[in-house]
């Protein structure tokens, strides 16, 4: 995958760089982010609706993985971004990212971020429900600013994918509905609020999606209510979104679609129902995270204890865990990994990756083929590069690790590794004298 590949010394090596120096250097756990993959991802998306000549954004969705490098990334790619709290479009701005490029989602955006957002003049707020319109409409007033707004409807179409990640169905707390009514009643007041923009709709069908039917019955159903929208409300969307969510390979189980074919179906539909419904081409816009950044990053750990049950498995460790990978705890998801230190060994044994948590539940890889695995061996988890760091915690007080990116043979920090002392920053003591290590 990527540039990824098995150098002299048998060791797996990224971005030119040997992935044994760099857990050497930078110590375990650790997220190494192949750059030129995540470049070559952006492009793919970028050069597909260029090539297809349509106007379009797509927008990275930060909380795939957010922090100064990577926004600067994205905007060096000419991404737009999507950030979903004030953390995310802090980080943004302090990465320097185009304001006007940032798109806000979120079903419950409190006055303070939307106040933040208006303050740095984003490009776009995606108004998920009524209480957001009345928050944003008198926001603007006191602040006497005018913001452009899309508003989130639930198409009602369930992607076939994990249940805790599927926010397109009905039965959900984004969006306004759209067949009974609530659209409408949210277009008429946007309409009638002179601060606001209204630019178009979004909708966001789910994640790890491996088809386009989803897709296709989307943007179907939103492009079949257009004609009332334009008869009440002279409204037709300048911009349609129609989210993330395009699925990667985890697994040799996992078979994605390349990029392009959402893209190409996407403009597809998109220019059929408009030439239909003979409105101008609206812009489209899709917000990926996972399949921007997914598969370009690595978790590298050291491998530490072994527990043989007989007959049944082997249990080996490692010294990280659902601390930093949540994802196999949360939604059983499954990983490939191998030892980045032993690329060319025979595999000889089948064993099960447990995390260092206080956990039965913290396990990352159950049966995975390994050569025999010793203390020290450096463990690469693959494909970890969305919803890892993002979604890692402190359980235990086991600290965040560091991340790394790897680009033409070169390394770069760009995020520490989590101290003990950091752990503890925010605390106070419960008395005022005592509390001191
Ligand atoms: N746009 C919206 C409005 C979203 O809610 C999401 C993801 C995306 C875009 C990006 O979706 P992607 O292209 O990354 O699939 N923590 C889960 C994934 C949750 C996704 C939530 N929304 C996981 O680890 O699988």
């Amino acid at each position: 995958q990527g540039t990824s590949k098995i150098n002299q010394l048998g060791h797996l090596e990224i971005g030119g760089v040997d992935t044994v120096e760099l857990a050497k250097q930078y110590g375990t756990p650790l997220y190494v982010y192949d750059v030129a993959l995540i470049r070559e991802r952006a492009r793919s998306f970028k050069n597909t609706f260029e090539s297809l000549g349509v106007p379009y954004q797509v927008a990275y969705a930060s909380k795939a993985f957010s922090s100064i490098a990577m926004v600067q990334l994205a905007n060096e790619e000419g991404l737009s971004l999507d950030v979903v709290s004030g953390g995310e479009l802090y980080t943004a701005l302090k990465a320097g990212f185009p304001p006007e490029k940032i798109h806000f989602h979120g079903n419950n955006k409190s006055i303070d971020e939307l106040a933040m957002a208006l303050e740095a003049n984003i490009g776009c707020i995606v108004i998920d429900n009524f209480y957001e319109i009345d928050v944003l409409s008198s926001l603007c007033r006191q602040m006497n600013k005018k913001v452009a707004v899309l508003l989130r409807v639930t198409p009602g179409v369930e992607a076939h994918t994990h249940d805790y990640i599927t926010t397109g169905q009905e039965d959900s707390k984004f969006g306004f509905d759209l067949h009974n009514g609530q659209i409408e009643k949210a277009i008429e007041l946007v309409k009638n609020q002179s601060h606001l923009q209204l630019l178009g709709i979004h909708c966001h069908i789910g994640s790890q999606i491996f088809g386009t039917e989803g897709f296709v019955l989307a943007a179907g159903k939103i492009f079949g209510k257009i004609s009332i929208w334009k008869e009440k409300f002279q409204f037709v969307p300048k911009v349609v979104n129609l989210g993330g969510g395009f699925g990667i390979r985890y697994t040799k189980e996992d078979d994605p679609l390349p990029m392009n074919v959402y893209v190409e179906k996407m403009v597809e539909v998109v220019k059929g129902h408009s030439e239909k419904l003979q409105i101008p081409l609206p812009e489209i816009w899709i917000e990926p995270g996972r399949s921007l950044v997914g598969d370009a990053g690595t978790t590298l750990y050291s491998i530490g204890s072994q527990k043989v049950v007989p007959n049944i498995r082997k249990y080996v460790a490692v010294d990280g865990g659902m601390s930093d990978n949540i994802r196999p705890a949360l939604y059983q998801a499954k990983y490939e990994g191998a030892l980045a230190n032993r690329m060319n060994d025979e595999c000889s044994e089948t064993v099960s990756i447990a995390g260092k948590c206080c956990e039965s539940g913290d396990m990352l890889i159950w049966d995975l083929s390994l050569p025999t695995v010793k203390a020290g061996d450096i463990l690469a988890v693959f494909c970890t590069g969305a919803y890892g760091y993002s979604m890692a915690n402190n359980y235990n007080r086991i600290a965040r690790p560091a991340v790394v990116f790897v680009e033409n043979g070169e390394a770069r920090l760009v995020v520490k590794r989590e101290t003990y002392e950091d752990l503890v920053s925010l605390d106070l003591p419960l008395k005022a004298e005592v509390g001191q290590p």
